[in-house]
């Protein structure tokens, strides 16, 4: 970890703890913080039980948490609107806790679902990671939950263990059908690497090198500022047509299609579902050619991979839409190596591949693109790949 990221950790869980002190008197037992994450290819393909490839973002959610004995959860959030929610750790249900919370409060009820020996708390959040941007904000607020109850209360689970809770309180209490990408990438990736995820055994999840620095390369994450929200339908109508596709060609699911058998059973499909089944099957293949040239070495050539997994988003999938298009094309004529939207879609953000010093360049082409298209000024920022959740203090001499 470089020492300007350490120096901002701790300097950040000292303001945390702060608050948390003032809000709820005393000092928290502990301060967490888990990333968001952009992913750099394998798009949908998470629900086909396929294959990603996330990395984590310098952005994080802390959470300065302390146990409590009576079964209470007190909730509070920087960004939360100033009060404090308290729920019984033993009356929580799916779907009764709205907003913000429910994300937190799902996880303590999802690891208690599970059997794990867990009770109350209280927690004060903070984060630098950007709601509603594609960013994996949600997922950063159930990990950290997820990585400080493991250690508060010595449940000792492995990552992909705490991902899969964490998936388990968005799909089942918030009631968002999502894949474990997003959690799986912010509790199990390191610094300076992409995260190669097998959805279907997450367990089995490899790190691959991915620097940018020593390459002379740079990624750029575009926020378009359209709210995306995975919550409206349009994500659990693809993931249902996946999963007809994949009962209509008798496969437990699209990733035992095999590329090579696509010209076969393309045509054995309904029309609608055959956009949906090559853009899984290609998708699929792109994420391996990505992780065999980042094993080579050779980052530039991620460039064109990213290239063709938009198209396939926008053409196929038709989850792309006109800023996000926009973006990619814009970044592409302005000397970009190659772009793509990353997440869900419907909006949130583009990420490009830049060559060192053509970070403001691209990023102004786009801002100008936008400017004559009418569209608000979409937020820049660069990202490096940085560590997954991860306990931060308590610092020195607050306890
Ligand atoms: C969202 C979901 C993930 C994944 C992506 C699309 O981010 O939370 O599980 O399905 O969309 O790749």
């Amino acid at each position: 970890m470089s020492r300007t990221v350490q120096r901002d950790d701790d300097s950040r869980a000292h303001r945390v703890a702060d608050t948390f002190r003032q809000l709820f008197g005393g000092a928290p037992d502990g301060v967490w913080a888990a990333p968001g994450r952009v992913n750099l290819i394998g798009e949908h393909t998470d629900y086909n039980d396929g294959f990603a490839l996330p990395m984590a973002l310098p952005q994080t959610t802390l959470l300065a948490a302390r146990t409590r004995t009576d079964g209470r959860l007190r909730l509070h959030s920087a960004h939360g609107g100033g009060g404090t929610t308290e729920l019984a750790v033993a009356e929580l249900a799916p779907g009764a806790v709205p907003g913000w919370a429910g994300y937190p409060a799902g996880v303590v009820w999802a690891l208690a679902e599970a059997g794990h020996p867990v009770g109350g708390a209280d927690l004060h959040f903070d984060s630098t990671v950007p709601s509603g941007a594609g960013l994996s904000s949600s997922a950063a607020l159930e990990c950290a939950v997820a990585v400080a109850y493991d250690e508060l209360y010595g449940l000792r689970l492995p990552g992909p263990e705490l991902a899969r809770i964490a998936q388990r309180a968005e799909n089942a209490f918030v009631g968002v059908p999502c894949g474990i990408m997003d959690q799986m990438a912010s509790v199990c990736c390191t610094a300076e690497a992409a995260l190669h995820l097998d959805a279907r055994t997450p367990e089995d999840h490899r790190q691959v090198p991915f620097g940018l620095e020593g390459r002379g390369l740079r990624l750029l994450v575009i926020d378009t500022r359209v709210t995306h929200d995975l919550g409206d339908g349009a994500y659990a109508a693809l993931r249902a047509g996946c999963e007809r596709a994949a009962a209509l060609l008798g496969l437990p699911a699209l990733r035992d299609l095999p590329a090579a058998e696509l010209p076969k059973a393309l045509p054995a499909l309904p029309g609608d579902l055959v956009p949906l089944v090559r853009h899984v099957v290609t998708e699929n293949a792109r994420v391996e050619e990505a992780v065999a040239r980042l094993r080579e070495g050779d980052v530039a050539a991620l460039g064109p991979i990213l290239t063709a997994g938009h198209a396939s988003l926008r053409d196929d999938y038709r989850v792309s839409c006109p800023e996000t298009d926009l973006a990619v094309t814009a970044a592409l004529d302005a000397g970009a190596l190659g772009a793509r939207m990353t997440g869900g879609g419907f909006g949130g953000s583009v990420i490009a591949l830049v060559e060192a010093g053509r970070e403001s360049a691209v990023g102004g082409a786009v801002t100008a693109a936008f400017a004559a298209a009418g569209h608000r000024p979409p937020h820049l920022l660069e990202v490096t790949p940085a560590a997954g959740a991860r306990r931060l203090g308590p610092p020195a001499g607050t306890r």
